[in-house]
């Protein structure tokens, strides 16, 4: 049997150019992204330097054009001295992305007035993306609903923060949010497991919160990989970088939960397609994943496209398989293989530049 799924659009994602390309490019980061079902990558700008002005975003765009093999979008970087300027960027970005808690980079904003500058100033039709975890997204919610914008909360991982986005929603603001298949497969107990492989941010959580996320789905606009490639080596290194890849796992862990009668099919096109599709406003893509839902297989993370080399879902089990990936009519995946070659992805904001 054969399941034939839209392209997926993976909305987080770290493509680390410029600066750490030995960790990802555009090349691998989006051939990675097709052997997953994915045929649309939103990058993240916590690169090196991050991405917080026209002549980077002009430089990133230019590698993206280069290199991708999948369609692609940027996001731009708050940072404490860029609000009065970062918003001319918004027509060719994807949303603006503020750090409020620390995490891999150097774009944590530490200072509330800058919270509320930024978001005052980014477009409202727009999407402002957040990381923020527990009592920073408890104090971010309101600074939002205040101003009536619309927010989207990255990567939800404990009872609490559901909770919190569940209630804002019930007032009436305008909160979307995304989950990782890291924090739907894997709680603290892993994380001991995998020692410095298992650092991530937020960190894996007790399985409480993570059982909370399952009941909870109705809650969940998107599903998210948060894919952030770090080598071995440097996983292996203290204090260990946080970070899973996540583009070549995410599916066929989803539809292992669809085999366990946990999940629907049209749960997933609609985390990683539908819903991704409009919060980010992207356009029409003609793209088809055609998965194979029996295959039984195990993953091995050491024989993936991205440059990573590992994964925390090495050696697991899996049941569904992506056998085939269409583009604009074109194979650009099959059996294993990726076909796409660099510089055939296009800019989803190309049409208003
Ligand atoms: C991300 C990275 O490595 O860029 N790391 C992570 O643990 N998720 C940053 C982020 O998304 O917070
Ligand atoms: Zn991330």
């Amino acid at each position: 049997m054969t399941l034939r799924l839209p392209g997926l659009v993976a909305v987080h994602t770290h493509m680390r150019a410029p600066g750490q390309t030995h960790k990802e490019d555009w090349s691998t980061g989006t051939a990675a992204a097709l052997a997953g079902g994915f045929t649309t990558v939103l990058a993240m700008p916590n690169t090196s330097p991050p991405l917080t002005d026209a002549r980077l975003l002009d430089d990133t765009l230019a590698a993206a054009g280069r290199g991708a093999r999948c369609d692609y979008g940027q996001y731009a970087a708050a940072t404490d001295d860029n609000a009065g300027t970062v918003a001319a960027l918004a027509p060719r970005t994807v949303g603006l992305k503020m750090y409020l808690n620390a995490t891999f980079g150097d774009l944590r904003l530490a200072d509330r007035g800058t919270w509320v500058r930024h978001l005052e100033s980014w477009p409202f039709d727009r999407p402002v993306a957040v990381h923020a975890e527990g009592a920073t997204l408890a104090a971010v919610l309101p600074m939002a609903a205040s101003l009536q914008r619309s927010i989207h909360v990255c990567h939800l991982s404990r009872e609490d923060e559901i909770v919190l986005v569940r209630d804002a929603r019930q007032r009436g603001e305008a909160v979307t949010c995304e989950v990782t298949p890291h924090h739907l497969f894997l709680d603290e107990a892993d994380a001991s497991q995998l020692g410095g492989l298992g650092e991530v941010r937020p960190r894996l959580a007790s399985p409480a919160d993570r059982d909370a996320l399952w009941r909870n789905l109705d809650v969940i606009d998107c599903f998210a990989t948060d894919h952030a490639p770090h080598t071995v080596g440097e996983k292996s290194s203290e204090p260990a970088p946080p970070g899973f890849p996540g583009l070549e796992t995410a599916l066929p862990l989803l539809l292992g939960a669809v085999d366990d009668g946990r999940l629907t099919v049209e749960d997933i096109v609609t985390r990683f397609h539908d819903n991704p599709r409009r919060i980010f406003g992207l356009p029409a893509q003609d793209a088809e994943v055609e998965v194979d839902p029996d295959a039984i297989w195990t993953f091995d993370g050491s024989a993936q496209e991205t440059r990573a080399g590992w994964s925390p879902f090495h050696g697991r089990r899996m049941r569904g398989r992506v056998s085939r990936v269409t583009l604009r009519g074109r194979e650009v995946f099959r059996d294993g293989e990726v076909l796409a070659v660099p510089g055939s992805g296009r800019d989803v904001r190309a049409r208003e530049t």
